[in-house]
């Protein structure tokens, strides 16, 4: 059973390789940002109220995350493991996923992988990554162009760039890492299940030393 948490900072790869580990390991991926994407599509509550912290680099509270995250726990989908993409991002958020899990799901964290990129690369990253609407593929202009220019390759969607890639609010975001998320590094690290690797090479070789580390 893998219980995977992915830490790292924006563009760190978390949902490239996630992409890779459901297809091969056959569990789910729950990322709290593709959740708030989709409410703030929806037009819902939560989408509308987190959009504005979205928008401006910023974390989404925490009482509205946990709740979420409740419900999307709620789905029986998460029995055969789980990788999840983007939360914890708070040490509050990591206490409420340890008393969800053990609580509700009688499970718990298996692997904790934190991958390691440099701010330069990040900004690089995430200023060229352009996303498929429909089906959530992900691509960079220059390290992980489409075939067909502007055209996801799954579907022939029109790709978009994400309203949060922008330089400025990146930048931002970043700095939300370094002061709040990357703590977690700390919260996680005696636990035997954690696990530093760099970002930085070629996502191939991110892959297959992910796997190395969960067998
Ligand atoms: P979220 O969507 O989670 O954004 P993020 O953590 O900033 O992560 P990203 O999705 O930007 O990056 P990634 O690591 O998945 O990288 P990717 O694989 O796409 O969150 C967005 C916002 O939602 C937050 O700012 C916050 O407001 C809110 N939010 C979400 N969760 C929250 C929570 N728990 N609490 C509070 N607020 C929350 O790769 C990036 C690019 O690099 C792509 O173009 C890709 O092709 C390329 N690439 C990937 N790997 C490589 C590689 N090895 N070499 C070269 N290029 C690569």
């Amino acid at each position: 059973m893998i219980n995977l948490i992915f830490l790292g900072p924006p563009g760190a790869g978390k949902g490239t390789q996630s992409a890779r580990i459901i297809d091969e390991y056959k569990i789910v991926q729950i990322s709290t940002g593709d959740l708030l994407r989709a409410a703030v599509k929806a037009g819902t509550p939560l989408g509308k109220e987190a959009k504005v912290y979205m928008d401006g680099g910023q974390l989404v509270p925490d009482s509205l995350i946990i709740n979420m995250m409740k419900e999307r726990f709620e789905s029986d989908d998460c029995q055969n493991g789980f990788i999840l993409d983007g939360f914890p991002r708070t040490t509050a958020q990591a206490v409420a996923l340890d008393e969800m899990l053990q609580n509700e799901l009688k499970t718990s964290v298996t692997h904790i992988i934190s991958l390691e990129v440099d701010d330069e690369v990040v900004v690089k990253r995430n200023t060229g990554r352009r996303v498929c609407p429909s089906c959530g593929a992900t691509y960079h202009i220059k390290f992980n162009p489409p075939k067909d220019g502007g055209k996801c390759d799954k579907d022939g969607e029109t790709l978009v760039h994400r309203d949060d890639d922008q330089e400025e609010t990146i930048r931002k975001r970043l700095g939300v890492y370094h002061d709040t998320t990357s703590l977690l590094k700390d919260y996680y690290s005696k636990s035997g299940k954690f696990f530093e690797l760099s970002g930085d090479d070629h996502p191939d070789k991110v892959y297959s030393k992910i796997k190395e580390i969960l067998g």
